[in-house]
């Protein structure tokens, strides 16, 4: 009898695991919609709220939804002081998402409803969450100069207290709030990207929500992930300037010795709808600062990578990553701080696809085929 042939999907490419309501990933057009919308017009014209309310019911709010959802997230932005003392006690240099990790982590202790796993309980933990993780991301690059953290204020947007948390300037730069606002539209959720994935495997053993965001956080942290975003600055600042990108790039990567950061995806094989927005903003951001060296570096780097043959043959592309480097760094924003940034716009999705998961759970439990040794006897120690 023949064994039947075992199929292995490594890195899970192309395997469906389950359905879902809040995104539309299609890498073959470059199209990206949130429950029926196209990022294109969310990027264009919803607040960040919007899209939360979206994810979470499925629907556009009328304006007296809005306004309550804005103001409920307000209303528990603010970190428990016990939280506070302990990032305070943290190494001025920690890696900023291990410390969002053990914050959003500790945040469970101080959250009434940890352990209340109810429907309603899962949307107060979500509302607490998208408030209080955009404090932490605020608070942090504060804290690790000797500076106090500021609180957010009820009566602004996510984007705004953001904003006002990291500069404490009130009111907050209208510039620097609108880009935030659209950098986190465009980042909110993405189907079953490493992270969501994380987070749906989590809650699929019943675990508790700030368990799964732990650990979504913990693997977006990654440079194939999340982290993309903070390499790819990193890697505009080691080329210096546009006339270096050639060599830099002939000396890189045609050479086969380094990957572009915030180029290629496992979905999109056309352009990233989200690169295309953000290639607009950071352009329209570099020029009305006076200084478009950053982002005439990553253009110019983008084009050379377009044009190359290696790159044409494997679709090749800027994700989302590339371009909000630079409206990241234009807006002043520390490069370690990019990632973290990202998490804190990814909640409200991790947070939408944690109660998806909990609506018609199946625990996740693939195989694996196993090749090391079988029937080995066993040799008691003192003849190894
Ligand atoms: N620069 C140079 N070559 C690349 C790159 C790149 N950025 N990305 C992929 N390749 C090559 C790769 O070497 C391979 O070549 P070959 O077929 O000769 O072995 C081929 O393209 C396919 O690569 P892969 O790793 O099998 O493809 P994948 O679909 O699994 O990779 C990826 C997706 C994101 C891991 C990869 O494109 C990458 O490492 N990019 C750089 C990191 C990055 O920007 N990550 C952010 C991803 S998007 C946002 C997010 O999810 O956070």
């Amino acid at each position: 009898m023949t064994e039947p042939q075992v199929v292995i999907h490594k890195g899970l490419d192309g395997v469906i695991v389950d359905e879902t309501k809040l995104s539309l990933v299609n890498g073959t057009e470059g199209r990206l919609i949130y429950s029926g919308y196209k990022i294109e017009d969310l990027a264009a014209h919803a607040l960040y709220e919007e899209v939360v309310f979206l994810l979470w019911h499925g629907r556009l709010p009328d304006r007296q939804e809005l306004e309550a959802l804005r103001a409920q997230i307000a209303a528990n932005a603010e970190i428990p002081k016990e939280v506070l003392k302990m990032l305070k006690s943290l190494p001025s240099d920690s890696n900023p998402m291990s410390v969002l990790r053990t914050a959003v982590s500790m945040l469970a202790q101080y959250d009434i409803d940890s352990e209340v796993m109810t429907p309603e309980a899962n949307e107060r933990k979500a509302i607490r969450l998208n408030g209080q993780v955009a404090s932490l991301v605020a608070a942090w690059p504060r804290i690790r100069k000797g500076l106090e953290p500021v609180s957010p204020r009820l009566d602004y947007t996510v984007a705004q207290n953001y904003v006002y948390q990291l500069t404490g300037e009130a009111p907050p730069s209208k510039e620097a709030v609108d880009a935030i606002n659209t950098f986190m539209v465009l980042l909110t959720e993405h189907g079953m990207n490493v992270s969501t994935f994380t987070t749906r495997v989590i809650a699929s053993s019943l675990s508790d929500m700030h368990s799964s965001i732990t650990g979504a956080i913990g693997s977006l942290k990654g440079p194939l992930h999340g982290g993309a975003n903070t390499e790819a600055m990193n890697m505009f600042l080691e080329i210096g300037s546009p006339d270096n990108v050639e060599t830099w790039f002939n000396d890189n990567i045609k050479t086969g010795k380094r990957r572009i950061m915030g180029i290629g995806h496992r979905v999109y094989k056309a352009l990233d709808p989200r690169a295309a927005v953000l290639r607009e903003r950071a352009e329209a951001l570099a020029r009305a600062s006076g200084n478009s060296q950053w982002f005439e570096v990553a253009d110019k780097l983008a084009a050379l990578a377009r044009a190359d043959q290696y790159f044409i043959e494997r679709n090749l592309y800027p994700n989302v990553d590339y371009y909000s480097a630079i409206v990241l760094y234009t807006l002043d924003i520390p490069v370690d701080m990019f990632t973290p940034l990202f998490a804190m716009s990814r909640i409200a999705g991790w947070t939408a696809h944690f109660r998806e998961q909990a609506a018609a759970n199946r625990l996740v439990r693939p195989d694996v085929l196993y090749i090391g040794p079988e029937e080995r006897s066993w040799t008691p120690i003192e003849e190894r």
